[in-house]
């Protein structure tokens, strides 16, 4: 079974997923895969992976669970996608310590602010799941995904996080205060 675990950048994948391969599970970054496969481009100082051409060098064996973590695993043909979610507020924040660009931050917030991943996600899979990680603990995030991956899986569907309204309310509270 192929897990994707996805997520704007950010959002805390590779943190989860080493946690995740500490307590026992077979994790791949999509990025090394790329790497590994020769699946990937140099363009401006970043690297561009192709997926279509990583998609149909991989082959994973089937009777195995295996973690694929990176921001564009959910296009690799995943059997489940869980996608980690970050309010936008704090991801600011956390791409900004990265030392990004304003427009570079600016583009993976809103991306999270609209749901860009899940919405991918769900075009590419039937399987699809996602954590509100803010406030929680990487540790936690990883109980949370240990979770559906062992089928405790309801409160983690899609559609209960509306980053919009967060937004709306902030917008607000800042009006009010000038
Ligand atoms: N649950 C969490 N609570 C607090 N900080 C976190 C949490 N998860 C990740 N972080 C911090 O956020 C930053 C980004 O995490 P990480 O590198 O795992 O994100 P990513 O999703 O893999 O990003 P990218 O797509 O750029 O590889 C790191 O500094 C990490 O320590
Ligand atoms: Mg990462």
């Amino acid at each position: 079974m192929l897990v994707a675990l996805t997520g704007t950048p950010g959002a805390g994948k590779t943190t989860v997923a080493d946690i995740l391969s500490a307590r026992g599970y077979r994790v791949e970054s999509v990025n090394e895969l790329a790497e590994r496969f020769g699946t990937v481009s140099e363009e401006d100082d970043s690297k561009i992976v192709d997926v279509e051409g990583l998609a149909e060098k991989l082959k994973l064996p089937e009777d195995e669970v295996i973690i694929l973590e990176g921001h564009l695993s959910h296009l690799l043909n995943p059997d489940v996608v869980v996608v980690l979610r970050c309010n936008p507020i704090l991801l600011k924040e956390r791409l900004k310590s990265k030392g990004w660009s304003e427009e570079k931050v600016l583009e993976n917030v809103e991306a999270e602010i609209v749901d860009t991943i899940l919405i991918e996600a769900m075009e590419e899979c039937g399987d699809v799941y996602e954590i509100d990680t803010t406030g929680l603990s990487p540790e936690k995030v990883a109980d949370a995904v240990e979770e559906i991956l062992t089928g405790e899986r309801d409160k983690y569907k899609p559609g209960r996080i509306d980053w919009i309204s967060e937004v709306k309310d902030r917008i607000e509270e800042l009006m009010r205060r000038e």
